[in-house]
């Protein structure tokens, strides 16, 4: 319980740091936020939709669970008071609620016992997570002060979204959308694209971040390992980790541009299938895809291979069955036959329930 002591201290915060996520966060919280999440935090106390997109290990999570726990006390005694986040696996979901126990414990104010994905100040004031693949019933988050956090928002289907804008009917509702932007299509995507106008919007490169701020690609392909081993912030995105992307992908890769600078792969009209579509059969399998893969008759898995020519191209073989890509596996050698072939071995093993591999 917040205790009385609690809701006078509150009190006594109430002009000075409560309306100001980013002063509640060193105040209260203890956790110092680097410029942009500052700015992000300050755009959830100001708008209703703030779309996030950003390279890996920016501190989007962290800074979006200190924003979970403000909203609860921001908003306490106001209302029904609730935040909810979400995320496509329950696995990112939890990642969200360990960095909110996390802040929770460090808090000044003492907050109530965190649970694994729930966090209960009253019976009107609460946070609260799930997965995005669950189905939800949206009619339990109507509420009078409503904060939806969605993590990893490019892999959150369709139907989520049309329930968000059922919570967002009445109330004072504001969306946070984090990700990275790998997939050129949904609603994380139209937010930056069609929707741009009523969404507060932020890109995070990895070159804005603390530990590479003021580099440039060719500045960073000039550092030797002393420089490239410089980080002030080392649990944030790190030069050596972007000159490691940088070989190994190239900046004009796709992963590049999504995953290190924050930007969203083009999308060629000349392409059979869309990244989306693409993105959707890489989704881990759940249970209820193995079982249905499981009872299709005659199910077979077939191997795609690109055989590689001379030159830097690798050879890929893709295996997949039903609906779901199984795994894509790269061979740099010049002649990779032989380890193509244990390769196909080793999956005809893993799956003996489907039978012999079809080459296509
Ligand atoms: N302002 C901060 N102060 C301290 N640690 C931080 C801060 N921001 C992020 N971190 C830590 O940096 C790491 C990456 O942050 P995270 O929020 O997971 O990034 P993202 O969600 O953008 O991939 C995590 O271990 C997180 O706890
Ligand atoms: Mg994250």
């Amino acid at each position: 319980m917040i205790d009385s002591a609690i809701r006078s201290e509150l009190l006594h915060l109430e002009k000075s740091i409560i309306p100001f996520p980013e002063k509640f966060s060193r105040g209260i919280l203890k956790s110092d936020m680097w410029e942009t999440q500052a700015a992000i935090m300050h755009a959830v106390a100001t708008h209703p939709l703030v779309a996030v997109k950003a390279c890996h290990a920016s501190g989007k999570t962290f800074m979006a669970a200190r924003l979970a726990l403000w909203w609860l006390l921001r908003w306490l005694d106001r209302g029904r008071v609730r935040v909810i986040t979400t995320a496509p696996t329950l696995r990112q979901v939890k990642l969200m609620w360990e960095e909110i126990r996390t802040a929770a414990e460090a808090s000044r104010i003492a907050f109530p016992e965190c649970g694994s994905l729930a966090l209960r100040i009253s019976d009107d004031c609460y946070a609260m997570g799930f997965s995005s693949s669950k189905g939800v019933n949206a009619q339990g988050f109507h509420g009078d002060h409503v904060l939806i956090i969605a993590d990893e928002a490019p892999g959150i289907e369709g139907d989520l979204w049309d329930a968000i804008e059922g919570i967002r009917a009445g109330g004072d509702v504001r969306i946070l959308m984090l990700g990275n932007p790998v997939v050129p299509a949904g609603a994380f995507y139209d937010a930056f694209n069609r929707e741009r106008a009523s969404w507060q919007r932020f890109t995070i490169s990895a070159f804005d971040t603390p530990n590479l701020g003021g580099q440039t690609l060719e500045s960073l392909r000039a550092m030797d390992a002393a420089a490239l081993a410089i980080a002030p912030k080392p649990y944030l995105v790190t030069r050596a980790w972007v000159f490691e992307k940088m070989e190994r992908w190239g900046v004009e890769h796709p992963k590049f541009r999504s995953r290190v600078l924050g930007e969203f792969p083009p999308q060629s009209p000349y392409s059979v299938f869309t990244e989306a579509m693409i993105q959707r059969a890489k989704r881990e399998p759940s249970e209820d895809d193995m079982r249905a893969l499981q009872n299709m008759p005659r199910q077979q898995i077939q191997v795609g291979i690109g055989v590689a020519g001379p030159g830097a191209d690798e050879t890929v073989i893709a295996a997949r069955a039903g609906g779901l890509i199984l795994g894509i596996w790269p061979f740099e050698d010049a002649d990779p036959r032989g380890a193509v072939l244990r390769k196909l071995n080793e999956i005809e093993s893993t799956y003996p329930q489907f039978g012999p591999l079809v080459a296509t």
